[in-house]
């Protein structure tokens, strides 16, 4: 089987290496053949390197680790996250798995559900701000729900905060009124040091402020309720997920109780009924027509056989401002591994480096690099038809043909004779362009990297969904901060004693 995949791998190495203003004077058909349509979202791959043929390579690569069966058993809940032994059934909570983890999310949903009528008819008290405390995935996708979609009109105040470090959290506890807050605990493990270490400092003033019951005014999101329980949290206000949802891929779930409070709960379930065309797509388009494994190909080409270490990815949307953060958790902690499903070496690149910024800042920044730097780096575009906002058609007309002319200016290049001006070309780009940004289109682009991550992972042969390569950090920061530091580096020591001298 090795050999097998080898060959195919050899097959797609020598691929003939045409530059992309050749790809288009050979066929006059290309951006009809490599661009798609998806639930509101048009996706231009033409200027990237891919071709039919090529497409047709990666194909049978794709056949030969069983993509599409590996796509049902995603979907079906079967364990495929074999090191921690369970399914990863983030597509569940979208309509589309096992019956019985379908139907469970219904359940848990309807709670979620009945929560936030609860808060909504101030069944707390008046509540007018939200501190939602988490990190990862038990932030950054509801960060970037609410950054995106929010109006500015909401009911609530709501305040995300990850960091350990205090300066993200006091302005917070500055601004808001305690007796007015609920505080929002998301961590599926109900176990992460930063997320604790802050929810005690957010009891701790809201005492001072002279709330009452401070344990009163708690949500818990969580895949473990008893944990939960156990800090005090009355039942009737935890919101349980299932484990077999991973923490990058939960924003479905109860973590995203805060998004659905204060967007509303329409909304949320928007967001679900977008990534649920997706994954309907994703399981039945044929592989020459399926999106999020047409972007792997793209991917898996760039990385393996072009040797790019990263992918930039640019919103020409301020709204989706955090979506190269929110990527770079959902592609790195998931493909950023050195082992196959098998326990054997990862003898190609795993997940590229995802960087990236928002249109046109970008431009003025890093885009240098892009057009005359020596590192290929393949190039990721979004932009929305339909303007965020009411100021003169200028601005979102600028915007967009800013955004255009980039992928253009990146593909062409110009020649010159002065060297400092001259600019190489064949450089490669991807444009996503949404017709409008809601809830609906927004789940579906969300749903459409996940499946991208997983297909990936598939045509390496690695576990998108365990993450160990996290541990060793937690375990180095516990034995520093114990004082166990015995087998601390001398340099780690030194540093340690200049910041907290005895
Ligand atoms: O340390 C990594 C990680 O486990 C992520 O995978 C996860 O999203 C994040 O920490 C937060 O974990 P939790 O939701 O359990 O607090």
């Amino acid at each position: 089987m090795k050999e097998i995949i080898l060959n195919h791998w050899t097959a797609i190495e020598n691929h003939a290496k045409l530059p992309l203003s050749r790809l288009f004077q050979n066929n006059s058909d290309r951006v009809e053949q490599l661009s798609f349509e998806q639930s509101g979202i048009y996706f231009d791959f033409s200027k990237t390197h891919l071709d039919i043929e090529l497409i047709e390579k990666f194909q049978e690569l794709a056949n030969a680790k069983d993509l599409k069966g590996q796509i049902d058993a995603l979907t079906e809940g079967v364990a495929i996250n074999v090191s921690e032994g369970r399914a990863a059934e983030h597509t569940a909570e979208r309509g589309i798995g096992a019956d019985t983890s379908v139907e469970n999310a219904k359940l848990l949903r309807k709670r979620m559900h009945g929560l936030v009528q609860a808060l909504d008819s101030n069944a707390l008290g008046d509540i007018e701000y939200i501190i939602h405390l988490g990190i990862g995935g038990s932030a950054l996708g509801p960060e970037l729900l609410l950054e995106a979609l929010k109006f500015g009109d909401e009911k609530y105040e709501t305040a995300i905060i990850s960091n350990i470090d205090g300066c993200a959290l006091e302005p917070v506890l500055e601004r808001f009124d305690a007796q007015k807050t609920l505080l929002v605990i998301a961590s599926k493990s109900f176990t992460t040091a930063e997320t604790f270490l802050n929810a005690r400092s957010v009891i701790d003033w809201m005492v001072e402020q002279g709330v009452s019951d401070p344990y009163g005014k708690i949500v818990a999101l969580t895949a473990m309720p008893d944990k939960a329980v156990e800090w005090g949290i009355d039942e009737s206000r935890i919101l349980p997920f299932s484990d077999t949802i991973g923490g990058r891929y939960s924003l479905w779930s109860s973590i995203g109780f805060s998004v659905a409070l204060t967007l509303g709960f329409d909304v949320f379930e928007d967001l679900l009924a977008g990534a649920a065309t997706m994954d309907d797509h994703f399981k039945n388009a044929a592989i020459e027509n399926n999106i999020p494994i047409i972007a792997a190909f793209c991917d898996q080409y760039y990385s393996q056989i072009r040797h790019c270490q990263t992918r930039a990815v640019f919103a020409y949307d301020q709204r989706l401002g955090l979506l190269p953060d929110y990527l770079q958790q959902l592609e790195m902690e998931s493909n950023g591994k050195s082992v196959l499903v098998d326990g054997q070496s990862l003898d190609r690149h795993s997940s590229p480096i995802i960087w990236g910024g928002v249109g046109t800042d970008a431009q003025h920044a890093v885009f240098q690099l892009l057009h005359q730097g020596t590192h290929l780096v393949p190039v990721e575009f979004l932009a929305v038809i339909e303007p965020g906002h009411s100021l003169a058609g200028e601005h979102h007309h600028g915007l967009l043909l800013n955004c255009f002319a980039q992928g253009a200016a990146l593909m062409a290049g110009k020649s010159s004779d002065d060297v400092n001006r001259n600019y190489p070309g064949d450089r490669p780009s991807t444009t996503l362009l949404l017709d409008e940004l809601n809830g609906q289109t927004l789940g579906a682009l969300i749903a459409f990297y996940e499946h991208r991550t997983f297909a990936n992972a598939v045509l390496l042969g690695i576990n998108p969904f365990d993450q160990f390569g996290v541990e060793l950090g937690k375990e180095m920061a516990n034995a520093l901060s114990s004082n166990d530091s015995n087998q601390m580096d001398p340099s780690t020591e030194i540093l340690k004693n200049r910041a907290f001298p005895a």
